[in-house]
């Protein structure tokens, strides 16, 4: 499923230059200066590369960005790629210029000829988020040949092994959470989604699927109610991965895991509904950095859980007007069933911290269209009660260049949520809809407990081609969560 490109080390080499096959990349700096490997290169093709560096064209050339030769002569490679890229680049510009290298899709094999250029796992990473397809359910051509290797030839190709490690553990979580946001939703049921998660037990991750009679028990019904429409049973799964002090109290990520919203008995109109396949995005980034904290042995306690549902419309249906009590006690009058999310996020987000006492919980849900319509397709929004916690996932956004931008909170917005018959309604009317549906969220957040919701919808599935990825699922957040559990959750 996941196109995962293999990546390989060798020891630096000028001859393997006219040698490789498939597809050949060298670097150039910014100011038009070619390294050793772009010499040979140039030497090779009988002065291809000098001609593009003083071409017009290069003039308007920025750092990252990649020009591809076709079939160079004196070279046995299909391609040659120029990476403009500054000898000593800044951790995401070596990213930006490895997803420029990944767009062109060396499906034979991609040869990188690194010199002792610093920042090349980051380069890697980049070719590997960028590199990233969605073929499960394509057949594939009769005479396709077997996609070959990225090579990185590097002076110390020992220490770049090493720090590929990480690096990959990254991408490796970025492709699970894209392949279950972009599968579609007869496949990915409840059950399949649970199915995958357990699967992750072989990485060292303790997973729990709880079941519907357990969720009953528990008084999971804002959730239950969500789910009772679909013959797919609703789960909530647990997903530890406990490599941290031996008490020190996880963070906790909640995510929503809707596997198909179709608005329930409230039902959204048929254009464009197939995209709800994708709501279940919340649940897919929290599986993701689950998956990349295992693959790379995380110093951190971290807990996952997720509420896998589908929203369908049906004789058993929950109906607006309905009353439903959720686990914390408070009664949720559904006045809209496509307002869905928040009931399934309400009841795992007071069981994750009744049970684990977290640190801290992020909770990340395809929550509102409305944040689309405040933040487009670039940012995130994101709510919290807690300003250091808050500054502290910025950063590692800003870090990663994964979109986030801070919306508020405020008391006054509780009055649109007040219902005549129940403790609450579970939606607040058309404006400020992405505020009020993070008030919600709110209130089945303890006293004292930092946390903060991020409302995806915008930057989970996209339309068109991003810097990292493809058209579709972008996994957005599994690198900013990992980066923020890193800085902040583990001792060196
Ligand atoms: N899953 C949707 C939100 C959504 C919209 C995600 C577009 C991704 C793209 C959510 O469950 C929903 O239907 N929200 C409603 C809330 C409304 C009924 C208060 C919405 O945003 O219209
Ligand atoms: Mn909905
Ligand atoms: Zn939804």
């Amino acid at each position: 499923m996941t196109r995962l490109t293999d990546f390989a080390c060798e020891p630096f080499s000028l001859d393997a230059i006219a040698q490789a096959t498939g597809h050949v990349a060298v670097f150039v700096t910014p100011d038009g200066r070619m390294d050793q490997a772009a010499r040979r290169a140039d030497r090779l093709t009988r002065g291809a590369v000098r001609r593009w560096l003083e071409s017009d064209g290069f003039a308007k050339v920025k750092p990252g960005e990649v020009k591809t030769l076709a079939y160079p002569a004196g070279l046995a490679a299909e391609a040659l790629s120029l990476v403009v890229l500054p000898p000593r680049p800044q951790p995401i510009e070596a990213r930006k210029a490895g997803a420029a290298l990944g767009k062109v899709k060396a499906r034979l094999g991609l040869s990188v000829f690194c010199g002792g250029r610093p920042r090349m796992a980051q380069l890697a990473l980049g070719i590997a988020l960028r590199d990233y397809g969605f073929d499960a359910h394509k057949t594939p051509p009769a005479d396709q040949k077997p996609r070959g290797p990225v090579t990185l030839f590097h002076s110390a190709p020992d220490d770049l092994r090493e720090a590929l490690q990480t690096v990959l553990a990254m991408a490796e979580g970025v492709a699970f959470t894209r392949d279950l946001v972009n599968e579609p939703a007869n496949v990915l049921t409840t059950t399949e989604f649970a199915a995958r998660l357990a699967g992750m037990t072989s990485l060292g991750l303790k997973v729990e699927v709880l079941d519907e009679p357990e969720l009953e028990k528990l008084g999971m019904r804002t959730l239950l109610s969500v789910g009772q429409g679909s013959a797919s049973p609703s789960k909530v799964v647990v997903m530890r991965w406990d490599g941290g002090g031996k008490d020190a109290a996880p963070l906790a990520l909640v995510g929503k895991g809707v596997v198909f919203d179709t608005g329930g008995i409230s039902i959204k109109p048929a254009a464009g509904m197939e995209d709800m396949t994708m709501d279940m995005g919340g649940a897919g980034v929290v599986a993701g950095v689950m998956r990349t904290l295992a693959l790379r042995k995380a110093r951190a306690n971290v807990v996952g859980l997720v509420g896998l549902v589908e929203n369908m419309p049906s004789g058993t249906a929950t109906r607006p007007g309905d009353v439903v009590k959720s686990m914390k006690g408070d009664t949720v009058e559904i006045i809209n069933t496509d307002a869905e999310g928040r009931l399934v996020l309400c009841d795992v987000m007071w069981y994750a911290q009744e049970r684990f006492k977290p640190a801290g919980l992020i909770d990340l849900a395809t929550l509102t269209g409305a944040i689309i319509i405040g933040l487009g397709h670039e940012n995130a929004g994101v709510f919290s009660n807690d300003d250091a916690f808050c500054e502290a996932f910025l950063k590692a956004a800003r870090a990663e260049d994964e979109g986030a931008w801070r919306m508020p909170l405020g008391k006054a917005y509780d009055e649109m949520l007040k219902s005549r018959i129940a403790d609450m309604k579970n939606v607040g009317g058309r404006p400020a809809g992405s505020i009020t549906a993070a008030q919600f969220l709110g209130r089945f957040v303890k006293d004292d407990m930092p946390w903060i919701h991020l409302d995806i919808a915008g930057v989970a599935s996209v339309t068109s081609d991003t810097t990292y990825a493809p058209k579709g699922a972008t996994g957005w957040g599994v690198l900013a969560l990992n980066r923020m559990i890193q800085d902040g959750y583990e001792d060196a």
